[in-house]
């Protein structure tokens, strides 16, 4: 079978040499042995001198992949999985290989991929998570190894305004990726494959809202709480999880992170709308007496964070994923005037349009949570973890990000963008 799989992908190699090439894969697999690359290039070249170059790179790409550890990351277009398969190829290069299915609704956008879409070892699949079809056939087709599970509707506002579609991605979205899972894993005696995880994505706003006082924090023993559409419908979805590793003894883990900000992210939600608000001069929209606290991380600490809960914490545990680092949304757009101040040249145009006049108390929220903050003791003790990046670099890093990508904020804050923002801030 193995000599005809090798004969079908390189029909001028004879028998002889399939034989030689089996015996060689066999001496040289990574199990007893793992030679640098061009050591490997090099001995491939002095047994199979016949082998054309072509051949040999695609032999040496595929006998690779068969042994390479295999992600199937869900909404990896989006904001903070785009952000995550940047950190996992900077961490891993090519020793894992990562499948990226996403729906592309408007959040997700493949531009964010664009530097890693001509890898070997990346693969886009546009498909929508509650099509279990589409799913399982991922399943089928990949020795999938890991799942990372970011897809959902992560937008509060638009939850308020239309529930339903929380509830079909966020709730049976997550059911089909726990079915089609666990069908590709568990064996007829109960237990899983070896090695096999599921990390869902989850968030800080199933535990509700903390009072004002600054002793209270999110654990995670906190009840469930959830108030928006959204949180409610993540909420469902971990305890879908929960109920998955009670049940099934299903391999997973949970991790429920803050507010993340950092490059990426769509202009709905309140840091990019008030740094490309402000490059523009339009007003800044805050929400009753803006003084509601949330909890700040940037992206790329949590994609390290779930790196390392899925390599390194015990498997069927939640662990909550926070950034020490609370402030008010009044707080925060002083901040982003300051730095977009001291970061702006004195010729640029745009600097005098960045004030604080700028800002604009709007009606609340319905149903707005006070305070979200996470106590990451967990995290930190068990694995390490902690937030690296302090909020003056993190914003600064940002703002940077879209003063390159200005492009970028033009094509996705088009025709649709315009529409809803004019429809959400009439009041
Ligand atoms: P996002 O809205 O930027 O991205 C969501 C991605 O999911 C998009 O690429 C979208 O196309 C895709 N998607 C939506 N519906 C889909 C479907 N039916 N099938 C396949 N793909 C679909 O979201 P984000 O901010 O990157 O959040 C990612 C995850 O992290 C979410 O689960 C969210 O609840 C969670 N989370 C977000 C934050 C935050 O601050 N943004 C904090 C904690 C947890
Ligand atoms: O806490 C984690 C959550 O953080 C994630 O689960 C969600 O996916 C993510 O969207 C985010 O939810 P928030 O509702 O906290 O984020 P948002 O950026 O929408 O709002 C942050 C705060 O700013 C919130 O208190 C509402 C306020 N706000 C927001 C917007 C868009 C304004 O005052 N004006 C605005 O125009």
């Amino acid at each position: 079978m193995q000599l005809r799989t090798a004969q079908m992908k390189f029909p001028s190699m004879n028998v002889g040499a399939g034989v030689k090439e089996r015996n060689w894969k066999i001496k040289n697999s990574s199990e007893t042995k793992a030679p640098g690359r061009k050591l490997q290039l090099r001995t491939t070249q002095m047994k199979f001198p016949s082998m054309n170059v072509g051949a040999e790179v695609k032999e040496r790409n595929w006998n690779r992949r068969k042994k390479m550890r295999t992600y199937l990351v869900t909404g990896g277009a989006g904001f903070i999985g785009s952000n995550y398969i940047h950190y996992m190829f900077g961490k891993y290069g090519d020793s894992i290989r990562i499948i990226n299915v996403d729906l592309l609704t408007y959040a997700g956008n493949l531009e964010n991929l664009k530097d890693v879409a001509g890898r070997d070892n990346y693969t886009f699949v546009k498909a929508d998570i509650c099509d279990k079809e589409a799913i399982s056939k991922i399943f089928a087709e990949n020795d999938i190894d890991r799942v990372v599970h970011f897809a959902a509707e992560s937008h509060v506002d638009r939850s308020i305004r239309e529930p339903e579609v929380f509830v079909r991605t966020n709730v049976l979205g997550t059911a089909v990726m726990l079915n089609c899972a666990r069908a590709a894993w568990e064996l007829p005696d109960g237990s899983y494959r070896e090695n096999k995880k599921f990390l869902h994505v989850s968030t800080d706003e199933v535990y509700g809202s903390l009072p004002e006082d600054e002793t209270a924090f999110f654990y995670e023993t906190t009840p469930y709480a959830p108030h928006s559409p959204y949180s409610a419908s993540k909420a469902s979805s971990d305890l879908l999880v929960k109920s998955y590793m009670d049940t099934y003894h299903f391999p997973a883990n949970i991790t429920n992170c803050s507010n993340n900000y950092g490059p990426y992210q769509f202009p709905e939600k309140f840091i990019p709308l008030v740094i490309n608000n402000a490059l523009q001069g339009e007003k800044l929209p805050v929400y009753g007496d803006g003084k509601n606290v949330r909890d700040w991380l940037y992206v790329e600490d949590h994609a390290k964070a779930i790196d390392m809960v899925q390599e390194q914490g015990r498997l069927f545990e939640t662990y909550n994923i926070g950034g020490h680092n609370e402030k008010q949304n009044i707080e925060i757009i002083q901040i982003i005037l300051e730095t977009l101040q001291e970061m702006l040249s004195d010729d640029d145009p745009r600097k005098a349009l960045v004030t604080k006049d700028l800002i604009s108390y709007v009606e609340d929220r319905k149903g707005h949570d006070r305070r979200y903050a996470i106590a990451p003791d967990k995290i930190k003790k068990e694995i390490g973890w902690y937030p690296e990046t302090m909020f003056k670099d993190g914003i600064r890093r940002t703002i940077q990000w879209y003063f390159e990508h200005e492009e970028w904020m033009k094509n996705v804050t088009g025709g649709d963008y315009q529409k809803y923002y004019a429809e959400m801030y009439k009041n």
